[in-house]
């Protein structure tokens, strides 16, 4: 209840500008992606590989962590500049203890006109099926679950972790059972690692009314190896559904929409390609991201964010803190996918701590 008149006096203090931010290529501010802890319970090779991560790893203290109440405060002001969407993630924010009150918080924010934001999250799964009913009632639209593969041997390989699909196969039912649907799967699919488990992981979610989705394998980070002969193509991996499916495209869902949508033409449902390093899609990009400690990261690639919790701890305004957001969202010209291979960045932020 106490949540709910915080981000009602937000509403009331702060006259938000109606048009929306504008960046150097003309995108407009529509995702805000929110990393509530660079903490996770897997060891994803390609994310967090333990040689790195290991149980010397020094995760950020609690104490850096922006609190409920600056998260929300930072949203509401992003949503006053046309943010529509919030994702929470992490590392593994179903991690971040009592979530739930800081989505009921989020799910409380309003548009100048009146209307809600959509609010999501993107979980590996594992505390999935004991949280979905509370997270619903907490007011959070849909979740992501990200899955690699069906077969419990290389699932453990890939995540470096002894959990098992099943428990992560018993999340997605329950996520979709409570109403968080449609659920949408992510598979990062590597070349020469997990290829073999697309048409088994397309069998299996034909049909189910849940979305999987195929991811290239990205070179995030600076620690994950990434090689371009590992990464499978959305157009290999489609002629590899087109071996036993018969697959036709579908219309985006919306501007900007990360994945490429395609459908089973026998009506078993829905597919989707993100194919962020053989077809780029920065010229609809409209995402920032909000890293743990408040530091606002605009693209997945960047090596530097801009820190928000020095000026929220120093007693800047709302109308300060939108001005400041505004005025980094309107000096933005990132495309990094577009012109990756032909630049370096020297060491970019770790998809742990920023969450895709
Ligand atoms: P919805 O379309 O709302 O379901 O969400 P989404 O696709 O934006 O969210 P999700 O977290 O599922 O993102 C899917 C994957 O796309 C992420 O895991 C990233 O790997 C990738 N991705 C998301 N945003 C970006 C981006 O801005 N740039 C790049 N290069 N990849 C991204
Ligand atoms: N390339 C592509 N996708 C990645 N993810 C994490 N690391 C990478 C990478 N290097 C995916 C996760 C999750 C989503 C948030 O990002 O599997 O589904
Ligand atoms: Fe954790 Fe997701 Fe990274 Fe795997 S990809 S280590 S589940 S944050
Ligand atoms: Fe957006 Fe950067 Fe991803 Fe391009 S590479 S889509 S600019 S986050």
């Amino acid at each position: 209840m106490s949540t709910v008149i915080r981000t009602e006096n937000l509403r009331n203090t702060f006259a938000a500008p109606t048009s929306p931010a504008l960046d150097q290529r003309a995108r407009p501010l529509r995702d805000l992606r929110i990393s509530v802890t660079d903490r996770c319970n897997f060891r994803c090779t390609y994310c967090m590989p333990r040689e790195v991560f290991g149980s010397d790893y020094a995760f950020m203290p609690h104490s850096d962590l922006l609190t409920f109440e600056e998260i929300t405060r930072v949203a509401q002001v992003a949503v006053g500049l046309g943010v529509r969407k919030i994702r929470l993630t992490g590392g593994e924010p179903l991690l971040r203890k009592n979530i739930e009150a800081l989505i009921e918080m989020l799910a409380a924010l309003r548009t100048t006109e009146g209307a809600p934001v959509d609010v999501t999250l993107t979980t590996n799964g594992t505390l999935l099926e004991k949280k979905a009913a509370a997270l619903k009632a907490a007011g959070l639209g849909r979740v992501t679950v990200s899955l690699d593969a069906l077969d419990d041997q290389l699932f453990e390989r890939m995540s470096d972790s002894k959990v098992s699909v099943k428990t992560v196969l018993r999340g997605i039912e329950a996520a979709a059972r409570v109403g968080l649907s449609p659920v949408k799967v992510n598979m990062v699919v590597r070349k020469g690692v997990n290829d073999a488990q697309i048409l088994p992981m397309a069998e299996h979610f034909r049909g189910s009314g849940h979305i999987l989705r195929f991811i290239e394998f990205m070179d995030v980070g600076s620690t994950n190896g990434w090689n371009m002969r590992e990464v499978m193509t959305g157009e290999q991996i489609l002629a590899r559904l087109r071996e036993r499916y018969d697959m036709q495209p579908l219309d985006a869902g919306y501007r900007g929409e990360v994945a490429s949508r395609w459908v089973y033409a026998d009506g078993a449902g829905e597919i989707g390609m993100i194919t962020s390093v053989s077809r780029p899609f920065c010229g609809d990009c409209t995402r920032a991201r909000l890293s743990p400690e408040g530091q606002l990261f605009l693209c997945l690639f960047a090596n530097q964010g801009h820190d928000l919790r020095a000026l929220i701890r120093g007693g800047a305004s709302d109308q300060a803190l939108s001005e400041r957001i505004g005025g980094i969202w309107a000096g933005r010209d990132d495309h990094y996918s577009e012109i990756r291979g032909r630049e370096t960045v020297i060491k970019k932020i770790e998809m742990s701590y920023i969450g895709g």
